[in-house]
């Protein structure tokens, strides 16, 4: 695609409404060019002719749907073979409520497919382009249900427990190499993500929802600042230094040639 500016351009996923659409406008002030996907074409297009007036950058429309293996393949390979996307935003998702036993089948492979393999193949993706150049961001949309599992929402937590993980161990793997990594953890954030999963958002704590400009705005911040992880309701960051840091005394435990003695198992193989 033809450069607008020098930052290059933003690949976001899930652009067309809530968190994506925000992004797509807060990277497009900054200055950068923009790929925008997701499947509702419309929306895109019409977000697109918004921001090349409002903003002056070249904006690209891929429409794709994301639990189709094709179309995650047609991102992949745009991320590879187009220099300029210096930053990829994996924002698309959904929400799976309900019980886990009243989920069905079909629900929970295409959640999966949509919140799990399309995050982690365009992350993959990104990271094999990024490295070599010794730049580049990729932003893992997660949520606070990955580390809530009292939330009750057995899978849609799990996806996002999941998209955590990767970003921090990614993150780990890459560090040193000029590669930015952000997960970004919002909590209840006012977009068409309820009306959609089958929840009002009247129904919603208004104290305990967030409006998602303001959400952006503070992912945006947090990346500025070098998060890793961002949790933008979070006052004190010292609580997420503080469950970190209790992960930690786990580790140098977690692995060892005996079961603990606890269990009374006995040894068959000298430690
Ligand atoms: N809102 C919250 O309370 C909240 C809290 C924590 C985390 N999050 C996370 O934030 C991200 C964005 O959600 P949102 O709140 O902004 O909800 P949203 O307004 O419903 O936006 C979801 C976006 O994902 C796209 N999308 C959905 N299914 C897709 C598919 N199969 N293929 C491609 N794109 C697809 C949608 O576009 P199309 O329909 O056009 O495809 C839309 O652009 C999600 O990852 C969500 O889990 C949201």
């Amino acid at each position: 695609m033809t450069q607008s500016k020098s930052l290059g351009a933003a690949l976001v996923t899930g652009a067309s409404s809530g968190i994506g659409a925000v992004y797509a406008d807060r990277l497009a002030a900054r200055g950068y060019d923009l790929i925008l996907a997701a499947r509702d074409q419309g929306r895109l297009d019409n977000l697109a002719a918004n921001l090349r007036t409002e903003h002056g950058v070249a904006v690209e429309v891929i429409r794709a749907d994301l639990t189709d293996a094709a179309d995650v393949a047609r991102l992949e390979a745009k991320i590879a073979a187009d220099p300029a996307v210096a930053l990829v935003v994996n924002n698309a998702g959904a929400a799976l409520m309900g019980g886990f036993i009243d989920n069905t089948p079909e629900k929970i492979d295409d959640l999966i497919a949509l919140n799990v393999t399309a995050v982690t193949r365009l992350t993959h993706a990104a990271t094999r382009a990024f490295v070599p150049r010794g730049r580049g961001t990729i932003v893992n949309v997660s949520s606070v249900v990955g580390i809530a599992h009292e939330y009750g929402a057995a899978v849609y937590g799990a996806t996002k427990a999941f998209v955590t993980y990767l970003t921090q161990a990614v993150a780990h793997e890459t560090a040193g190499s000029g590669v930015r990594l952000q997960a970004v953890l919002p909590g209840a954030t006012r977009t068409e993500i309820w009306e959609r999963s089958g929840r009002k958002l009247e129904d919603l704590d208004p104290a305990r929802t967030m409006d998602v400009d303001e959400l952006v705005d503070a992912a945006l911040a947090g990346l500025d600042a070098g998060e890793l992880i961002t949790i933008p309701s979070l006052p004190d960051p010292a609580d997420w230094a503080g469950y970190q840091a209790a992960r930690a005394v786990l580790l140098p435990n977690i692995s060892h040639a005996h079961p603990a003695e606890r269990y009374g198992v006995r040894a068959l193989t000298p430690a």
